[in-house]
């Protein structure tokens, strides 16, 4: 339910020809939605080398797309600026659980992604409280984007208020 509203939420974002990243690729699906929307450029993340070639496989070859083996702490070879962001924090699903997002690179990926964004970017982030780190993620990035100012940033949440470790959906929308 998360994931077909986060989509959603980047159809609305997105214009033609904008430029977006795909932090955590994982098997892919999430980054087939965002080939779809026209970008002129989409940049792909993940530390697992069979995540990439996942997501590659379910893509085929599109010359707009470049893969990025690694962690997106750093956002290596992306140039500025960038309108959307998107997170899918945690693990592959079925794959190994050891290699989850980390509270600590996931908060200094979101302060190098703010760098990143363009005047009307916006982030997109699924939170999976599920798991410890998962928790610890959630409130970790909660307490962080509550402190930005409602001058610069609309930060919105949306989550299932009767289901305490249900995904919940965080935008982060600079404010032109
Ligand atoms: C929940 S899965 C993503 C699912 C994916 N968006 C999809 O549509 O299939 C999370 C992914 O984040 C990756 N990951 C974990 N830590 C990372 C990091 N520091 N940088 C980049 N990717 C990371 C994992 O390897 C995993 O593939």
């Amino acid at each position: 339910m998360f994931l077909t509203f986060a989509h959603e939420e980047w159809k609305k974002h997105l214009d033609p020809g904008d430029r977006a990243i795909d932090a955590t690729c994982g098997n892919g699906y999430d980054t087939l939605v965002l080939s779809k929307l026209n970008l002129s450029h989409l940049y792909v993340f993940d530390i697992q080398a069979k995540a990439l070639q996942a997501t590659r496989n379910r893509l085929g070859s599109q010359k707009n797309i470049s893969y990025h083996l690694g962690c997106h702490s750093l956002f290596s070879g992306v140039k500025a600026p960038i309108d959307l962001i998107v997170y899918n924090l945690g693990y592959l699903p079925r794959g190994d659980k050891s290699l989850t997002t980390q509270t600590a690179t996931t908060l200094k990926s979101l302060k190098n992604g703010l760098q990143l964004l363009s005047p009307r970017g916006l982030i997109s982030i699924t939170l999976y409280p599920g798991h410890p780190e998962g928790e610890r993620e959630k409130k970790a990035l909660l307490a962080h984007v509550s402190t930005f100012s409602p001058k610069n940033f609309q930060v919105s949440r949306y989550s299932i208020l009767n289901r305490s470790k249900a995904p919940s959906l965080l935008l982060i929308k600079k404010i032109e």
